[in-house]
């Protein structure tokens, strides 16, 4: 690298490091959830090619509800593939289970047929992972990497330290949702293997209503 300006050699070098980091792209059809030496959950960038479950209008509750009047806003959610290849086969979802779900305001199109909604930049990510070593009390931890609350700017957190036990999110899913404290009740495929393969809780009521405020 003689003749080579050092700048470009150093930025040639950045390269190779960043090619040879392993957590920089996980391979899509393995990735589970990563954690740094501290126990958060590394942000997962790339849920948007996992296998989509759902999307629904009009499911957040709390801070992402939007007020009445006016439009609701979509939930989508999407969980990885290899844990998804194993609920295929059990109906059960598996440890090293990552779910990602995103809100997203509904938009009306303008130039499209009267009613339309289409979905605005995404306002909020919160992931929920199933390692029943780690998190030995149900299975579950949740987390989320919405922006700070008092500092909306700054984007997305790239790292999430679980929700602590006493957090809503552990209650309202235990309490409301049909299986392993999922809410495959609403991911209509998955529900149907769900209920193939008899994981559905025995003491699901589809005629409940969840009114605690959630996301
Ligand atoms: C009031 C009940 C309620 C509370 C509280 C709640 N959720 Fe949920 N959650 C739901 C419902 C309903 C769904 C169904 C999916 C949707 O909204 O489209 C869901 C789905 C999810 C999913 C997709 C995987 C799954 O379990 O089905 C994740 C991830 C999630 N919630 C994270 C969280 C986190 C993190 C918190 C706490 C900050 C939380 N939830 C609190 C009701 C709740």
């Amino acid at each position: 690298m003689k003749n080579i300006p050092r700048y470009i050699s150093a930025a040639l070098a950045g390269l190779v490091l960043l090619a040879s980091t392993p957590a920089v792209k996980a391979d899509p059809a393995t990735a589970g959830p990563q954690f740094n030496e501290r126990g958060e959950l590394v942000r997962p960038e790339d849920y948007r090619s996992w296998v989509f479950l759902n999307t629904a209008i009009g499911l957040t509750y709390g801070p992402n509800r939007p007020p009445p009047g006016a439009p609701q806003a979509f939930t989508s959610v999407f969980v990885n593939p290899k844990a998804h290849a194993e609920f295929q086969k059990t109906g059960l979802w598996p440890d090293g289970t990552i779910f990602a779900l995103e809100v997203r305001p509904a938009l009306t199109a303008v130039s499209a047929l009267d009613g339309a909604l289409t979905q605005g930049p995404r306002v909020a990510l919160e992931v929920a992972v199933r390692d029943s070593s780690r998190y030995p009390d149900g299975g579950w931890s949740y987390f989320s990497f919405d922006p700070p609350r008092d500092n909306p700017t700054a984007g997305f957190r790239e790292r999430a330290a679980p929700f602590p036990r006493t957090a809503g999110c552990y209650s309202c899913h235990q309490k409301h949702a049909a299986v392993q404290w999922t809410f495959t009740q609403f991911y209509a495929d998955a529900f149907e293997r769900a209920k193939q393969a008899g994981t559905v809780r025995k003491d699901y009521d589809a005629a409940r209503k969840i009114e605690e405020v959630g996301h």
